[in-house]
């Protein structure tokens, strides 16, 4: 049995450690609602998950799968771009996630930018409570994708010691597997 946790799984147990039931958090990729599904039960029914997405079809999956597991309630989901997260949310978060790339079973030309992703952690750096969290999915293995993932890295290797702890979650014998970047406010 595999016992190093795959990429989503240590996301999953990273926000996990941060989150506390009726906290607020972001997930900034809704997609098909996986991450969003995860948050709305780490919650509790008192706390609420704003998701973002660009694509009418992902915010459908996503409302979907919260009502199949009766937790839409939790939930609100916002078809805009995360770069713009500031103009819905005037409270603290301590957890927001992202998933880069594209919607699994969508249109593959539909993904993620390196000036929007950049403007999205920027505006969660902004709303993050202190002792709050940000996880980012990161692939590299499509055309832009390590374009972006290059002005990430840029960017989150360059935030103040003193107020950030930044995190690389990363198999080294493998190019398939995403990896994951947490940033910790202090
Ligand atoms: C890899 S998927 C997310 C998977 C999702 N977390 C899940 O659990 O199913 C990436 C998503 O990011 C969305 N996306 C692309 N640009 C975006 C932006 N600027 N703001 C918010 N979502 C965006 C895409 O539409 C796509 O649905």
């Amino acid at each position: 049995m595999q016992k190093l946790l795959r990429t989503l799984e240590f996301a999953h147990m990273t926000v996990g450690r941060f989150v506390k039931s009726g906290d607020s958090v972001i997930d900034a990729t809704a997609g098909n609602g996986n991450d969003t599904l995860f948050l709305a039960r780490l919650v509790g029914e008192k706390g609420r998950v704003f998701a973002f997405d660009v694509q009418e079809k992902a915010i459908i999956n996503t409302k979907n799968l919260l009502q199949q597991n009766g937790l839409i309630s939790r939930a609100q989901l916002i078809k805009d771009g995360h770069e713009h997260i500031e103009k819905y949310i005037g409270e603290e978060v301590s957890a927001v996630m992202f998933n880069l790339g594209y919607l699994p079973g969508g249109d593959h030309s539909i993904v993620t930018r390196p000036n929007h992703t950049i403007g999205g952690v920027e505006a969660s750096l902004n709303l993050l409570s202190s002792e709050g969290v940000i996880t980012l999915v990161v692939y590299t293995g499509h055309p832009g994708e390590q374009e972006e993932w290059n002005y990430l890295e840029k960017y989150v290797k360059n935030l103040n010691k003193k107020k950030y702890r930044v995190l690389l979650y990363k198999f080294l014998n493998t190019k398939e597997s995403p990896f994951l970047v947490a940033v910790e406010k202090l």
